[in-house]
């Protein structure tokens, strides 16, 4: 078992009491990977497969599959701006634009310091107040230029 996987242990086995069926807590095992790690490794899902006796591809299966896992580290304010047509539609794109161009990154790429991670993320269920940001896991709705700069200059 891998050592920073090994601290999870008793975790799991929590998780793994909840669940008639231990492949039932595959979803609950890798949100806690994902949120004491900062990202599902290839040797955690492996990990993963082998505590609930699955495929290994049964796994990977389930981290591409659904958006919110990541399979790389992210900096340390992940910024995840909505791209769903409603946000479309009130701006999101040319934000998103604008925060790849001040940090002087692409898609899903970390600034060299470490402090940022720009992605593009699906519907946050706050359509009525697009466009929608999420910084790490705090909410930010009705976003303007001027309200991403500040943003931006509170995660410094
Ligand atoms: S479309 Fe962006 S929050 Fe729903």
């Amino acid at each position: 078992m891998p050592s920073s996987l090994s601290s999870l242990e008793d975790q799991v086995v929590r998780i793994l009491a909840r669940y008639p069926k231990p492949r039932s807590a595959a979803m609950p095992i890798l949100h806690l990977i994902q949120e004491t790690q900062g990202f599902i490794s290839k040797e955690a899902m492996e990990w993963v497969a082998a505590r609930l006796d699955l495929q290994p591809a049964q796994i990977l299966e389930l981290v591409t599959f659904y958006p919110m896992f990541r399979q790389h580290p992210v900096g340390r304010n992940h910024l995840k701006i909505c791209r769903t047509l409603p946000c479309a539609l009130m701006g999101a794109e040319s934000l998103r634009d604008h925060l790849l161009r001040k940090l002087g990154v692409k898609l899903d790429e970390t600034t060299p310091d470490g402090r940022f991670t720009v992605s593009e993320v699906e519907c946050l269920a706050c359509c009525g107040s697009a466009p929608v940001l999420m910084v790490n896991d705090d909410l930010h709705e009705n976003i303007t230029p001027e309200k991403l700069e500040q943003i931006l200059a509170a995660c410094l």
